[in-house]
């Protein structure tokens, strides 16, 4: 359903991926890993379609959606949901319009139906009540939340999450953990992980990938990476990547 193929991007002279194939099968759920500054949120937007790769091939549903035009694009966008790194809330917006964002924008959902999806998914990410707050009344990992929220208001088959439970206290972690899970298994939403927190790929990764020297090494999982051929996986859940 979601089908890297031979990704090359840079950023002016840097070059980031190269060589790059992923394949992620519906219903899926896989972590990324990698030092700081490897290309990970970089590899998010490109499967979003927010960046074009300098060449290869990004296909969602077998669709390539790199030749496509802005208002194609948009209708693949509508299967997606992205948790943005940071958050990247609407400062000008409270919570409840960023969470209805889409549902408004693009859907054209009637309000009262928008009130609706908003409350339940608040509520799915403990933040019911909070509708009328603005982004800046709130902390690091509740906009985090909120940003959640907002990924997943249109209930879309794919959801990229660009570290989720950083930043978050441990329960608060466990349970963003236990949703990605649920979302998953009850939706059946096909997911990818980006993470540095070890506690979140054994709990939720079926597979995870390490990106490194530009692309992705062959998979291991929750129980193959402790003695993993490679050392960087075997590092890395010793304690932690050195950045
Ligand atoms: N829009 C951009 N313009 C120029 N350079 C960029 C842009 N986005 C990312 N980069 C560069 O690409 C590299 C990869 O960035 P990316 O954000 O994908 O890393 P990351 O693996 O997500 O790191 P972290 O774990 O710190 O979030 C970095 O060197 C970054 O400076
Ligand atoms: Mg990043």
């Amino acid at each position: 359903m979601i089908k890297l193929t031979n990704i090359k991007k840079s950023f002016d002279e840097t070059l980031i991926l190269k060589d790059l194939d992923l394949s992620i099968n519906k219903g899926e759920i896989i972590a990324i890993i990698g030092p700081s500054g490897c290309g990970k949120s970089t590899l998010l937007r490109l499967i979003m379609g927010l960046h074009k790769p300098d060449s290869g091939k990004v296909a969602i549903d077998g669709e390539d959606i790199i030749p496509m035009k802005q208002k194609d694009l948009n209708k693949v966008r509508l299967k997606m949901g992205l948790l943005f790194q940071s958050g990247a809330l609407f400062d000008s917006l409270n919570v409840e319009e960023n969470v209805g964002f889409t549902l408004k924008e693009n859907l054209n959902l009637p309000q009262e139906k928008i009130d609706r999806i908003v409350n339940q998914k608040l509520e799915l990410v403990e933040m019911s009540g909070r509708g009328k707050d603005m982004p800046s009344d709130l902390s690091g990992g509740q906009q985090k939340r909120i940003g959640l929220a907002r990924a997943i208001a249109a209930d879309p088959q794919i959801i990229l999450y660009d570290e989720p439970t950083t930043g978050l206290d441990p329960i608060l972690s466990t349970n963003i953990e236990n949703l990605i899970v649920k979302l998953n298994k009850d939706f059946g939403m096909t997911s990818v992980v980006v993470t540095h927190q070890i506690s979140t790929i054994l709990r939720v990764a079926e597979k995870i990938y390490l990106l490194k020297d530009n692309k992705l090494l062959p998979p291991e999982t929750p129980e193959s990476i402790y003695d993993s051929v490679y050392e960087e996986y075997r590092q890395f859940i010793r304690g932690g990547l050195k950045t």
